[in-house]
């Protein structure tokens, strides 16, 4: 092969490999609201007003703590403030890593702050569930919620206590089907879903009749004023797209610079199941990669 050609190969080849993700928006880099799609206000449901005003707005400012961040605020009895992203953007029978780091002013209940939110398909023709995956409060409880059909109610899979004033990191991991699956982080730790029993990083789940997309914000909780502040949200196909808001940090950015390398081979403390390597939290072994067992609640050699 002639050298130019092998140049010009290169090129083309190279931005694929690195691979773009399909959504990236940072506070402290000032990228604009517009960055994570349409703007979604509502007063009250299906009273939805096209701008921002003093009492339902959502804009690059800073959180209490002067860091940058996107603000969303509502009056009390005011209903939604989000935004919906990658509008037509998802396919069928595609795994889509979504990142969102945020802190709240207040929580309530039923203030929902993520939604994999079905726009089509949702009809009784399919008995497609309205929100297949929400992220929602429930007697103090931050809850991640599967909903499998339309005459399902939304039904915790995880739920954990988080504090107000508190920046966290989430990563939903989202294969899209019927079924599909899920997985979730915390924090940058791969969670158990489900009941006890059947207790499992990954959580066998309907999440695709049509088109059915992400939302990030406040919606509900009505009952309260809400302030609450996202820092950043990644959306992409590979783990490493989400590194920074899910908080995966290193693992996740040695696997970038493996897949980078374009070698296959896998980095030094790194492994092949990136959050399920060496030391992360485990309940069986079927939650840690490869050869690596579950020996007191973390994945370790054998
Ligand atoms: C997704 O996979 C299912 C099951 O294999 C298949 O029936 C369906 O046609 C696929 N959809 C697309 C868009 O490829």
């Amino acid at each position: 092969m002639h050298l130019p050609t092998l140049a010009v190969t290169l090129a083309l080849l190279l931005p694929q490999a690195l691979c773009t993700p399909l959504l990236d928006f940072s506070a402290a880099n000032g990228d604009p609201p517009s960055t994570l799609g349409i703007l979604n206000l509502e007063e009250a449901r299906d009273e939805k007003i096209s701008a921002n005003t003093n009492d339902l707005y959502i804009k690059l400012a800073t959180d209490p703590h002067g860091v940058p961040a996107l603000h969303y605020h509502r009056k009390q009895s005011y209903i939604r403030a989000e935004y919906h992203a990658l509008a037509n953007k998802l396919e069928e029978n595609k795994t889509y890593y979504i990142g969102y780091k945020f802190s709240l002013g207040v929580i309530e209940q039923s203030l929902m702050i993520f939604q994999f939110k079905a726009y089509a398909g949702n009809n009784a023709a399919t008995n497609a569930a309205n929100i297949p995956l929400s992220l929602e409060f429930k007697s103090g409880q931050l809850h991640l919620q599967y909903q499998a059909d339309g005459s399902s109610g939304r039904e915790p899979q995880w739920s954990r206590a988080v504090d107000t004033d508190t920046v966290y990191a989430v990563g939903v991991v989202i294969h899209t089907g019927r079924p599909g699956w899920v997985e979730f982080y915390f924090d940058g730790e791969p969670q158990t879903l489900g009941d006890a029993a059947a207790a499992a990083t990954r959580l066998a789940a309907n999440t695709w009749t049509g088109r059915t997309e992400p939302k990030f914000g406040a919606y509900r909780g009505e009952a309260v004023a809400v302030d609450t502040y996202v820092y950043r949200v990644q959306i992409g196909t590979e783990v490493a797209d989400i590194a920074e808001a899910a908080g995966l940090g290193a693992t996740a950015s040695a696997s970038a610079s493996a897949s980078a390398a374009a070698t296959g081979a896998i980095a030094a403390g790194s492994c092949s199941w990136v959050g399920h390597c060496a030391g992360a939290s485990c309940a069986t072994e079927d939650d840690c990669s490869d050869e690596l067992v579950c020996t007191g609640g973390k994945c370790a050699s054998s």
